[in-house]
């Protein structure tokens, strides 16, 4: 085991080049810390929420299984293990049963408090009777729901104390419980949308998204038409009730994001991609790319990410396409996409929310 955390170089491979984040945390380090004093080599790991793998790098050795959840995570573990030389490739999505019943298991809680708990169902089924459970979270993301969480799956959730402005628990003692639906369901427009727990917008759909439906415009020669970032798949099936015949692609970076966009919209013109870039469609591919983009990524803000998601698009779209988004006021995209397009047109706004129209 390679837990000498200086040793590895670990980078965050997505696509923003901001320098000033970083590829892992204080809580990454004390869970790493914690590992060594419970995991050894006849032990079976499970690694849960490991962001760009600095978890799965130092403890390759022990050959973990390391369960994802999104793209840009997977392409930055593999990444992170090719540039340090390791031989690593065993993941598992997050509904799928692991190979082997895991005695450790090593949780990054993510900021979605319903995804921890959607791990913690998974460790739950997926584990030998007395598995321990360590826990990594920053004392400032800590919520007394974590623990909360925690005890309905484990008698004992113990706190360490903090270092580095970062904490552990370690859970034990697995309760038994029952295996529980983990999907949400919510009405809009006369459908019933289906969700995985911990993907965007849990309880109603998101009311920027709301807004960006009734403002766009769509024309019966938007063949080709791809949702980017399509997270339970809402705004291209409600462009698929107007326009029945175009072809439809969604992309989205979340693995549960597109299993729920499977259950939401389906059809032989409806393609589903888990992905977190356009890097595989070819140029001139879309008439209309429509987005309410990402600009959250766990507890960072980042708009390099949508920016370099709005160059992909332009590379796709063909000419006379269009682009359109929706997105908070503050964010102030219009004066970034005029680098990128020739033509930026506000089509609507409100005191929150602002529906733009780009055309190459
Ligand atoms: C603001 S939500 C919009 C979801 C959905 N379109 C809606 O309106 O409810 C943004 C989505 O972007 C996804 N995402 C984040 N980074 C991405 C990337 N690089 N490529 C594609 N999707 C991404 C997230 O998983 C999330 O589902």
């Amino acid at each position: 085991m390679n837990s000498n955390p200086s040793s590895l170089k670990i980078k965050r491979y997505d696509l923003s080049d901001d320098k000033s984040l970083k590829a892992f945390s204080a809580a990454d380090e004390l869970i790493l810390e914690c590992s060594s004093e419970l995991s050894s080599e006849d032990k079976s790991l499970g690694i849960y929420n490991d962001r760009f793998g600095y978890l799965s790098c130092h403890l390759a050795e022990l050959n973990p299984l390391t369960v994802y959840t999104k793209k840009s995570q997977l392409n930055a573990i593999t990444s992170n293990c090719k540039t340090n030389g390791l031989d690593f490739e065993n993941y598992c999505d997050p509904l799928s049963p692991l190979a082997n019943k895991v005695d450790l298991a090593l949780l990054k809680v993510p900021k979605s408090l319903a995804l921890f708990e959607l791990h913690l169902q998974h460790i739950s089924e997926n584990s030998a009777k007395n598995v321990q459970v360590v826990i990594g979270f920053m004392t400032r993301h800590f919520s007394p729901k974590m623990i909360e969480i925690a005890g309905k799956y484990f008698e004992t959730v113990e706190q360490s104390r903090a270092i580095k402005k970062a904490r552990t628990a370690t859970l034990s003692g697995k309760k038994k419980i029952e295996k529980v639906n983990l999907l949400d369901s919510l009405e809009f427009n006369n459908d019933i949308y289906q969700q995985y727990w911990g993907i965007f917008s849990a309880k109603h759909i998101d009311y920027a998204t709301q807004y960006f439906l009734k403002h766009l415009k769509v024309d019966s020669e938007d063949q080709n038409i791809l949702d980017l970032a399509s997270g339970n798949g809402v705004i291209a099936k409600e462009i698929l009730k107007k326009l029945p015949q175009s072809t439809f692609h969604l992309v989205d970076d979340s693995y549960l994001a597109v299993e729920s966009a499977k259950l939401n919209i389906s059809g032989e013109n409806v393609h589903h991609y888990f992905e977190n870039s356009l890097s595989n469609f070819k140029k001139h591919a879309f008439d209309l790319i429509v987005s309410n983009p990402p600009f959250h990524f766990e507890h960072e803000i980042n708009i390099q990410i949508p920016i370099q998601l709005f160059k992909e698009c332009f590379r796709c779209l063909k000419p006379g396409g269009s682009l359109q988004i929706v997105s908070n006021n503050h964010l102030n995209y219009s004066n970034q996409l005029k680098t990128i397009f020739p033509k930026v047109e506000i089509i609507a706004q409100n005191e929150n929310f602002v529906v733009i129209k780009c055309v190459k």
